[in-house]
């Protein structure tokens, strides 16, 4: 595959950038954890405030001629690893940090790209890996049995179809492999009941659905934003820019459910101090929305929600209840091939 990275094509605008930067306020310094550094906007601009430091991750190894340029500009100030959030804390050590940023999903860089199967424009391999994953959307499609494909179709991506789609794939695939991208797009297309609005593609719900599977992005995001908080100082801050509805609902539970302005009586915590623990500073339930003047720009930020949380004082405990709540994603999620 060739790394188109370079190209100006494969840029990649930074969501809610200056939102993003009032909040981390980089000008007193400190140590910034990026989660997702993509092309990079958010690790730059905090980088530009000259008394801070940036410790970035990125599955994708497609990246790498950004991050090295980079290295090179910020010497002892940038560090970079290709490693999914999930494992920030093997980066990151002791240190406790003053902020972490995640603004999840795809780069336009990966969605730009027509060879990784992420767009249903492209008529390239279905593979939908943003890297580090052990599985394609092709083995998922040619191997899963009906029932599963449908519970990933219908439960990830919230397709009313996903019945007829899941019937129709194990169907063709008896006929052909499937391997490409039109393929997948036609049994979706001949599967669907309504006939579409020009609003929304067809194949959405779908892709988004293998697109989370085959990178398990609820079991990354809830294990990303666990870690996250491990490694944040008292008052310091998480801040997390996500793309539809399930991610913001993981956040907005994680943030309410273990702060302050929530007592969390659990059977968890049976013992009266540790029920009074919290996570975050009292939380306000507060989501930030690009302008739209940001949305004129750059249109696929209009579906993008940022929301942030304070560390609170309290030392960090493992808040179980998180996996309770979306068992049912983390299970669908442990499904293999
Ligand atoms: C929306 S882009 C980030 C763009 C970036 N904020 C910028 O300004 O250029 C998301 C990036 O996060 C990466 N990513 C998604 N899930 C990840 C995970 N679990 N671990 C590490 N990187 C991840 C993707 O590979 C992609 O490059």
């Amino acid at each position: 595959m060739i790394n188109k990275t370079s190209s100006p094509d494969y840029f990649h605008f930074p969501v809610m950038l200056d939102e993003v930067i009032k909040i981390c306020s980089p000008h007193k310094g400190g140590i910034y954890i990026d989660c997702t550094f993509g092309g990079g906007g958010y690790s730059k601009g905090i980088l530009s405030f000259s008394q801070t430091k940036v410790i970035a991750l990125d599955r994708d190894r497609f990246i790498q001629n950004i991050s090295k340029k980079m290295k090179k500009k910020y010497i002892n100030r940038f560090f970079f690893y290709q490693k999914k959030f999930s494992e920030l804390n093997t980066v990151v050590g002791n240190q406790l940090v003053d902020a972490v940023v995640f603004d999840l999903g795809l780069s336009s860089i990966q969605l730009k790209n027509l060879e990784r199967g992420f767009s249903f424009k492209s008529k390239g391999n279905l593979d939908m890996s943003m890297g580090l994953s052990n599985t394609s959307a092709a083995e998922v499609l040619n191997n899963f049995s009906e029932q599963k494909l449908k519970s990933i179709i219908k439960i990830l991506g919230e397709e009313k179809d996903a019945s007829k789609i899941a019937k129709n794939i194990v169907r063709s695939r008896k006929e052909k492999k499937i391997t490409n991208v039109d393929q997948l797009v036609e049994i979706i297309e001949r599967s669907k009941k309504k006939k579409f609005t020009t609003k929304i593609n067809p194949s959405t719900k779908t892709f988004q659905a293998l697109r989370i599977f085959v990178n398990k992005e609820i079991t990354e995001l809830i294990e990303g934003i666990v870690n996250a908080t491990k490694v944040l100082k008292p008052g310091g801050k998480i801040l997390i820019v996500s793309f539809h509805s399930l991610e913001d609902r993981v956040v907005k539970y994680f943030f309410s459910n273990f702060s302050t302005s929530k007592s969390k009586s659990s059977r968890y915590f049976p013992d009266k101090e540790e029920d009074s623990r919290s996570l975050f500073d009292s939380y306000k339930n507060r989501i930030i929305k690009p302008s739209n003047t940001e949305i004129i720009k750059n249109p696929p930020s209009r579906s993008a929600k940022l929301r942030f949380a304070i560390r609170s004082k309290d030392k960090f405990f493992y808040p179980k209840d998180l996996l309770n709540k979306f068992k049912k994603y983390l299970n669908l999620e442990s499904f293999y091939v």
